[in-house]
């Protein structure tokens, strides 16, 4: 072995130190051959109950244990902060950056050579990067795989109905009992959202950028072959230790820009950008959120899935799964990026065949020719806006419209179902102060709700625009991540019930037909609401948190610190 094991500044000592880390290491019944000159690769397991995403990830972690064995390897599973979407409060987004902060720390401050990351629901997969990558050691990510696509009377059904159903209940479309009905059969296997939503695009996200072995998005999590991935990624871990192949050797810039162009053929989440740029700042990679237009806008849909299609992330495992659709973009990709099996992305999937080309189309005949991602600027926007075309109404892609404006998330629910409200499906609805730090956290609220007099009316979308996040599972023609946010006294806070908003996603443009004199004079005027927490991780997080164009991290947690410990603990 070329390189001296990290682990054995630990196993390795002589005195006094080296008894104490051998010897509670023995306190497991574990022989000191086991781990003394092996590579040590950490399991870092998101597994929680209260991630239901993730429940399985104890099984998935004993797979990769065989692996790791098997290669000559010594397994230490360690849990992490786990985030899930669906239970925690505020929302999970306030404490990514806090779980990035756990798994930077203890990866760095234990004797491991090597780690595997077990990511599954939306943030697990960004927190375990982002802090992984601040260390740089040898890693590979293991995803937990999408459940198996929802039913529901005869029908396919996933987290994108969620939204469809609520709003047809609100309507009275659909009763309370079919809803039950419908809610049992949503999520009828372990794993996460079967959609290309959030927790698929990252897991597309880690494979384009190499850091997964080939296939790791799709297969489903029922799948006894997401096992045998797992256990291929423990022993593949144990090799990238003796080649030294680190995060930085694989997440190079031409690894970054092949994601952004896959997500643009997968229609991914509008989540991938604020989750890259906060990788890319930890990993001392340059991304700017300009790249994500410039090198998305040619791109088209390949990908026939939902939201933006019909079908679900079982069904793009079986037509050939994500090196299919990177096959298709040959001609796209940088082909000669190394990626965790040592190989280049070009080999592993130049002998992948597609075999349904309903779900995975062709770039000569694409699903939609409307590019999946687009970047807003404009007087409402000035550091960019986000916006997510092929799950939007082409009606409104140019629009221009009256603001319905809600100061924060308390007062749209208070008034969204106003009969008085005076809203018709012209209007432009404006959610403000749920940005990072206005919310706080950026929470996903931005596809709000239509006002239950327009749904009547069987409308289905009107624009929406907000400092906030949307869903991946979420759909309309909504403008997110609005910079600078609505809690630092920009444009965007002024804005006023009544004024004229415009559209135009050709132009790329977000503008209120304000002067900038009206502008400034209303911005003289503007006081900040207090922030909602003055004390613990809430107040951390607000007086450090990034605004969304810069992907929202801690700014002192941006770049990284290495995996050397400068002081020894004995
Ligand atoms: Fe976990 Fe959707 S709730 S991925």
């Amino acid at each position: 072995m070329a390189k001296k094991l990290r682990s054995q500044q630990w196993f390795g000592k002589k005195g006094k130190d080296g008894i104490i880390y051998r010897a509670w290491m023995k306190n497991q019944g574990i022989p000191d051959y086991e781990f003394q000159g092996k590579p040590i690769i950490g399991i870092c397991n998101t597994w929680s109950e209260l991630t239901p995403c993730n429940a399985h990830f104890r099984e998935l972690a004993e797979s990769v244990k065989r692996g790791i064995l098997e290669a000559g390897g010594f397994p230490v599973e360690f849990p992490v902060m786990s985030l899930g979407e669906t239970l925690i409060k505020p929302t999970a987004m306030l404490y990514r950056n806090l779980a990035s902060m756990d798994v930077e720390e203890s990866i760095r401050a234990n004797p491991m050579d090597g780690v595997v990351l077990l990511c599954g629901c939306d943030k697990t997969t960004p927190s375990l990067v982002m802090g992984a990558c601040s260390v740089n050691l040898p890693t590979i990510v293991v995803s937990g795989g999408p459940m198996l696509t929802g039913k529901y009377n005869g029908r396919n059904i996933g987290t994108s109905d969620v939204w469809r159903f609520s709003d047809d209940v609100k309507s009275g479309q659909m009763s309370q009992e079919e809803l039950n009905i419908a809610e049992s059969g949503l999520c009828r296997s372990q794993g996460h959202c079967a959609v290309m939503g959030t927790a698929s695009t990252m897991a597309t996200m880690v494979e384009s950028l190499g850091l997964t072995l080939p296939q790791n998005a799709a297969i489903p999590a029922a799948d006894s072959r997401r096992k045998v991935l797992a256990q291929l990624s423990g022993i593949r871990i144990v090799e990238m230790v003796k080649e030294d192949l680190k995060l930085s050797d694989i997440l190079t810039k031409k690894a970054f820009e092949n994601a952004i162009k896959v997500n643009a053929a997968i229609g991914g989440s509008t989540n991938f950008v604020i989750h890259l740029l906060a990788i890319a700042g930890r990993i001392g990679v340059p991304l700017d959120i300009k790249d994500f237009d410039r090198l998305s806008a040619s791109i088209p849909l390949l990908a026939n899935l939902q939201p933006s299609g019909e079908f679900f992330m079982e069904d793009l495992y079986y037509a050939g799964g994500i090196p299919a659709i990177h096959k298709e973009l040959d001609s796209y990709l940088h082909q000669d990026c190394i990626t965790a099996n040592g190989k280049t992305i070009r080999e592993n999937y130049q002998n992948v065949n597609c075999y349904n080309r309903d779900v995975i189309t062709t770039l000569s005949s694409p699903f939609n020719n409307t590019t999946a991602l687009a970047i807003l600027y404009g007087n409402i926007c000035e550091n960019g806006a986000v916006i997510k075309p092929t799950a939007a109404s082409p009606h409104l892609f140019k629009h221009s419209g009256k603001a319905i404006v809600f100061e924060n998330i308390e007062d749209y629910k208070l008034r969204i179902d106003d009969p008085d409200l005076p809203v018709d499906e012209n209007s432009v609805l404006v959610l403000k102060n749920v940005g990072p730090k206005g919310y706080p956290g950026m929470a996903e609220v931005g596809n709000m709700s239509l006002p239950l007099k327009l749904l009547e009316k069987g409308i289905k979308d009107v624009v929406r625009i907000s400092d906030g996040r949307m869903s991946g599972t979420g759909f309309g023609t909504v403008v997110l991540h609005v910079s600078p946010e609505a809690t630092l006294g920009g444009n965007f806070s002024v804005l006023e019930t009544g004024d004229l908003i415009h559209l135009d996603l050709e132009a790329r443009s977000l503008n209120v037909d304000l002067s900038i004199e009206e502008l400034q004079r209303r911005k003289n005027n503007w006081k900040p609401s207090p922030p909602l927490s003055d004390r613990g991780y809430t107040s951390l997080y607000i007086n450090n948190v990034e605004q969304a164009h810069l992907g929202a991290d801690l700014a002192f947690l941006k770049g990284g610190s290495g995996s050397e410990v400068k002081r020894d603990s004995h």
